[in-house]
This record gives C-alpha cells, structure tokens and sequence, in this order.
C-alpha cells in the first residue's frame, strides 16, 4: 500500500449473521475505499460491479479527475495551467516521468523522440497490403502490433530499452497515422523531418507531397498540439484499463498498447468527436438549421441526441471543453474558413446553451463537440479523428503501463463472474440428440 493513503476505520459487512471487519482507506484527494482484496477468502462472497464503476482497480499518481468540480489534473498541474503554458511533448515528458523537465531534460527528450521516428524501411510493405478503404484504426492497431516484431524486446527490460521503446511508441505511433493516411489516398508516404517539431511533423507527413508543399499553419499547429495535450491521459478509461489488463500478463509492451488502441476504436470511446460531425452532416443533408434536431433530441421517441453535449463524469462542465472552445472559435474566425458544418454547429450551440432542458440536466458542451470541429476545421478527415485521439493518448497509456510494471508487484487482473450458465449435465451422443 501506498504510503500516502491513510487509514479509515475499517467497515463491518455482515453476512450470514457475521461480522467482517474490512479496511478503508483514503487516496490524497480525499476519494475512500474499502479494500475487498480478502473478501472470497474471508467471507465465499464476490463483488458485482458490471462496468467497474464503483471498483478502484488500481492505486495510480498520474491523472486526477473531480467531476463535479470539472477538475483535471495531471501529475498534479492544472489542466488548464498545462494548457496555458505547455506543449505536447513536455506534457508527454511530465506524464511518463512525474515530473515537468528542465530545458535540458526537455531539450535530449524531444531529440530522442525526433531520432525515433522512422519505422523500420521494410514496415512500409505492409502499408500496401492493405485493401483501399481499411479503416485506419485497422491499420494503427496492425502495425503498432507489429513494431514488437522489428524491435524485439529483451527478456529483461533494462531502463535503457524501456525509454527506447517508449520514444518508438510516442514518435511513431503518428508516423504510423500519417502513412495510413497517405497509403488510403493513393499518395506516397512523406517521412519525418528534422526540420520540425512533433505536431508540425505530423500534419507535414498528413498533408505535404512532392508536388504541393503544405503552409503549416500556426493555428492550426496550436489547436492540435492542444487536442492532444488535453487527450494525453485520463486515468482508468476502457482503454487505459485495457492496457493495464494485457499489461498485467507481461505481455510484450508493443502489444500491450495494440490492446488500448483496440478499446479506443469503439463510438462509445474514442469515436465520439466522428458522432458529432456525422450528426452536424446530417442535419445539413436535411437543410435544417438545427432548431428541428435539438427538439427531437430533447424528445426520448426519437431515439436522437445532442452529440457532443453531456459527460457521464462531468456533471458540470468539462474543463477540456472549456478550453479546446478557444481554440476553435480561433479557427472558425480565421477568413476564409467557410463550412456549413461549422455553422450549423454554432447554431446549435447557441440554442442548447439556452435551453432550460439542456440548463437543467446539466448538459454543457463536452470535449469531442469541439474537438471534432477543430479536426475537421484542419482538414483530418472523419475516419483519421480516433487515430488522433491514440496520438494524443499514447503517453497516458504508456506512463500507466510503467506505473503497473514498476509498482510493487504485478497482479494479473483476473476478474471473477456470477455464473448464470447450465448445471451439470453430460455428454450424449450425437445420434441422441434432438
Ligand atoms: N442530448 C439530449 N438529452 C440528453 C443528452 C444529449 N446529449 N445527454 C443526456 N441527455 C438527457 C437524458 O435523456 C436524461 O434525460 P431525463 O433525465 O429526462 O431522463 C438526462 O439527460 C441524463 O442522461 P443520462 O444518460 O443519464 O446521462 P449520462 O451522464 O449517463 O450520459 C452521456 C452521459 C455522455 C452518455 C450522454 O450525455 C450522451 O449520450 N451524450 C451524447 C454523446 C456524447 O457526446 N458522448 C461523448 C461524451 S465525452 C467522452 C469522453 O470523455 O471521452
């Protein structure tokens, strides 16, 4: 246990006409537990808690959420200090190392990162073999998988190999992305530079060609370094729990990832921000302007909701929507931007945020309704928004895998059931059979 928990009194659990005494606990911000770990021993009793919801599967110092107050820290620093002040990879840097680098920590970080950005020359095969159209999910998921075979992994992880793999993991992982892209629109691959810094590097491999050089621009830099700094981890979501249970087997850490990037993919996860563009495309295909929409979603028959609107953890507002807002009003502004989308999405915006229906259950903006707007806004196509969001997450995933290997001891997680299935019955043979 975690020197930094203090001890409650413990709780008394009577089953059976029996008294149990079972320990309690406090976490530094205040959030109690009742430690369960004897409970079968002790008692025969299991816990049923479908979807985790009320388990605590693990103790964790990375990522702090209130969700009442709208409060997102990581390693203690205010989400929106690290908005104001920081970049990416430095937010990178403080989630994977506890702490936020001096210059020079800073400096030999992003060289690393910089330096480990080629895939392997003979991965680049495997980009062709997939059919058009694969989703890019699909191929993320492939070849970060198949980075275990071009870097084998010692059998004793010295720290060494661990900050290599981990600079592989957070550098390539948007190589990986742009090259996906390139190969699904029939164009050659554009290869990391020097020249720039990580999220430039990524929208220059997305979006430049040998024939068409591509302007980056400063806004549009900013936004999506901000959609991932505000991405980079929020403590024990499908994804990240799914990387601390591959994790848990000591499996090989390439795979580990495959597993997170595999829960990320789902609409009720990572594809949330598609949601809202496909509902915004919808109501432009209706030619409505939004009014008609926000009164069936207010209506349950209609089976329709305000996507991008509500949080099942932020009950009051969503300190990530808060600020990637002022982002996007930057980027809808700029001349020249011209998208009906977008309007629709501002009209609609307007109107939930005056509505007594939306006031009164709380439903504010949350961060996919203007993540999904910014990426659009940059010109990332639709399918490539979760694939982003794995950039942006891959050094939460990735510090929670170190925080698991390097911690006391590592538990496989290994969850028990309520066995609802048949009683004993045996073999017939199948002449027997009706
Ligand atoms: N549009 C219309 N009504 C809604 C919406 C919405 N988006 N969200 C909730 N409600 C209503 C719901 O019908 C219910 O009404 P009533 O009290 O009359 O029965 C009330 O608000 C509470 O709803 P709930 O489903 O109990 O709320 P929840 O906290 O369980 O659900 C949610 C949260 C995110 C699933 C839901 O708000 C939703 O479906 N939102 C739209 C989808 C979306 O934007 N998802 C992305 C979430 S952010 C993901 C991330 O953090 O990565």
């Amino acid at each position: 246990m975690n020197e930094n928990i203090k001890v409650l009194a413990p709780a008394i659990l009577t089953l059976e006409d029996k008294d149990y005494s079972l320990p309690t606990y406090i976490g530094v911000e205040g959030e109690k537990a009742i430690d369960i770990t004897k409970l079968r021993s002790q008692t025969g009793y299991v816990t049923l808690d479908d979807g985790y919801g009320n388990t605590g599967a693990c103790e964790s110092a990375i990522t702090y959420i209130d969700g009442e107050k709208g409060i997102l820290r990581y390693r203690g620093y205010p989400i929106e200090e690290l908005a104001a002040h920081s970049r990416f990879v430095e937010v990178a840097y403080l989630l994977l190392n506890g702490d936020l680098p001096n210059s020079d920590q800073l400096k030999h970080f992003s060289t690393h990162l910089n330096q480990s950005s080629i895939i392997h020359e003979d991965m680049h095969h495997f980009f062709s073999g997939f059919p058009r159209g694969s989703h890019p999910m699909g191929i993320l998921a492939t070849m970060v998988a198949s980075l275990s075979t071009f870097y084998p992994i010692p059998e004793e992880l010295d720290e060494a190999t661990e900050t290599q793999i981990v600079a592989n993991l957070v550098s390539q992982v948007r190589t990986i992305a742009a090259f996906s892209y390139k190969k699904s629109i029939g164009e050659p691959l554009v290869y990391p530079s020097i020249k720039y810094k990580y999220t430039s590097n990524f929208l220059n491999m997305m979006f430049a060609s040998p024939v068409r050089d591509y302007q980056l621009d400063p806004d549009i830099v900013d936004a999506i370094d901000m959609f991932l700094i505000l991405h980079a981890d929020h403590e024990q979501n499908c994804s990240t729990s799914s990387v601390r249970t591959a994790g848990s087997s000591l499996a090989n850490v390439y795979a580990v990832i495959t597993a997170g990037i595999a829960a990320l993919w789902g609409p009720r996860h990572g594809g949330a921000n598609q949601e809202v563009i496909k509902m915004l495309e919808q109501i432009h295909a209706e030619g409505g302007d939004g009014t008609e929409f926000i009164n069936q979603a207010k209506d349950k028959d209609s089976g329709r909701r305000l996507m991008g609107f509500g949080h099942r953890v932020y009950k009051n507002f969503d300190p990530r929507a808060q600020v990637l807002k002022q982002h996007c009003d930057k980027l809808l502004n700029k001349p020249g931007v011209n998208d009906p989308l977008l309007d629709i999405a501002r009209r609609l915006e307007e109107i939930a945020l005056k509505d007594d229906y939306f006031i009164s259950r709380k439903l504010y903006p949350n961060v996919d309704f203007y993540s999904g707007l910014i990426l659009r806004a940059a010109g990332i196509p639709t399918n490539m928004f979760t694939v982003l969001f794995a950039i942006g997450r891959m050094p939460g995933w990735l510090a929670h895998w170190r925080e698991m290997v390097h911690g006391d001891q590592v538990t496989i997680y290994r969850p028990r059931q309520i066995y609802m299935g048949e009683t004993l019955r045996h073999y017939q043979d199948i002449t027997q059979r009706t």
